[in-house]
């Protein structure tokens, strides 16, 4: 338990999340500071810092030891790529900081294991950035199936659409952590979430639909999953990046007494009738600039969950209590991507071995 209520951090990677992260922190955590930035594009930060006004006593370095080093920094938010997390996570237990990591911890089980026992062992806390486990439908969701509101759980569906493929720069091989441990994870993770219950076995079909770059990286831009879970129910994920009308982001959860949906926010609640069948319930209209579509993408849509795991981050350093979303909730999650990624591959269904878990 920390003696006062102020928490001191270090920032590890500061690109496209890494700056939602500081922006959030900055603007809602009044006890908690920002004390050191680190990336390896550190002029590229600071151009961006002295654009967005941060505080003038930010240190920014490329040098992953000046966050280790200084015994003031409490905290380290690591959102690098995920191909770079192990390594940083090692280090930053070694150093005695509680860690706040973006999905996923890694991409070497056998390693993650390891990393989860020494966190463990040196006393140190370690939250993965799963977000959607912080969005009040979700939590409300949770709390409604494990009161029995759906009855038996017999189909779960979770949708993940990007309005467009991922950036290039991402789409390289050895920093590219592959479709399942970039996007999709997150549907594994809210499913298992939601329904407390473990996937137990999968088969996956993935495609190269719209961005030929997945089939140089032997990857895919659109896969379908099916899946078996513990509790007896099943269920799929869908995923792909050519979402024309916006981010497209759902969940579903069927069961003996009902169904629970949760759908897409919309930027208003106007519908258009027009007579077209099938066409009354766009996300947008059509005349918005793909601009528009772009301002409702993950970080519209999940904007308080981006604060709240935060929130709780900071709350379980504070109170000395275990983080939502722990790092064993990472490692499965990674199992199950492994295990997408071999069946989309083989073109056979994959049960999941948990053992390494234990
Ligand atoms: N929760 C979410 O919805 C969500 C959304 C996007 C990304 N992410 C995750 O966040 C992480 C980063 O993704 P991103 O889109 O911000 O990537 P990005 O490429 O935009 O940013 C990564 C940053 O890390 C820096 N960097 C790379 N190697 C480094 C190192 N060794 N030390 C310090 N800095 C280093 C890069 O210069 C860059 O500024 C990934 O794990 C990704 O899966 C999560």
């Amino acid at each position: 338990m920390k003696k006062d209520n102020r928490l001191t951090l270090g920032i590890i990677g500061c690109g496209t999340i890494g700056r939602l992260h500081v922006r959030n922190i900055l603007q809602n955590f009044f006890d908690v500071e920002i004390r050191c930035i680190c990336d390896i594009d550190i002029e590229k930060v600071r151009t961006w810092a002295k654009k967005e006004s941060l505080p003038d006593q930010i240190r920014f370095t490329t040098d992953l030891e000046d966050v280790m080093e200084d015994e003031k920094i409490d905290a380290v938010v690591i959102a690098t790529q995920i191909t770079q997390h192990t390594d940083i996570l090692i280090r930053s237990i070694e150093a005695g900081k509680d860690i706040f990591c973006e999905k996923q911890i890694g991409v070497d089980p056998v390693k993650i294991k390891k990393v989860i026992d020494l966190a463990e062992k040196n006393g140190v806390k370690l939250q993965v950035g799963f977000h959607r486990r912080f969005d009040t439908n979700y939590i409300k969701a949770r709390d409604m199936i494990k009161k029995g509101s759906v009855g038996e759980i017999q189909i779960v569906r979770a949708i993940t659409r990007l309005p467009e493929s991922l950036p290039a720069r991402y789409l390289k091989k050895g920093l590219f952590a592959g479709h399942f441990n970039e996007v999709t994870s997150h549907d594994f993770d809210i499913l298992r979430y939601i329904t407390d219950s473990e996937i137990e076995e999968l088969f996956s079909i993935g495609k190269v639909l719209i961005e030929p770059r997945f089939a140089d990286i032997d990857d895919y831009d659109t896969i379908m999953v099916s899946l078996r879970f513990d509790n007896g129910s099943i269920g799929n994920v869908d995923g792909s990046m050519q979402a024309t009308y916006g981010f497209d982001q759902r969940v579903e959860v069927f069961g003996s007494k009902g169904c629970i949906f949760i759908n897409n926010q919309r930027p208003n609640q106007m519908f258009l009738y027009d007579g077209t069948a099938g066409k009354i319930d766009r996300l947008l209209h059509e005349g918005w600039s793909s601009k528009q579509a772009h301002e409702l993408f993950y970080m519209t849509r999940y904007k308080d969950a981006f604060i709240m795991e935060f929130r709780e981050f900071f709350r379980s350093i504070i109170d000395n209590t275990e983080p939502i979303c722990t790092g064993l909730d990472g490692l499965k999650n990674i199992l199950v991507c492994d295990a997408a990624k071999k069946s989309a591959d083989t073109n056979k269904p994959v049960k999941i071995d948990y053992s390494i878990c234990k």
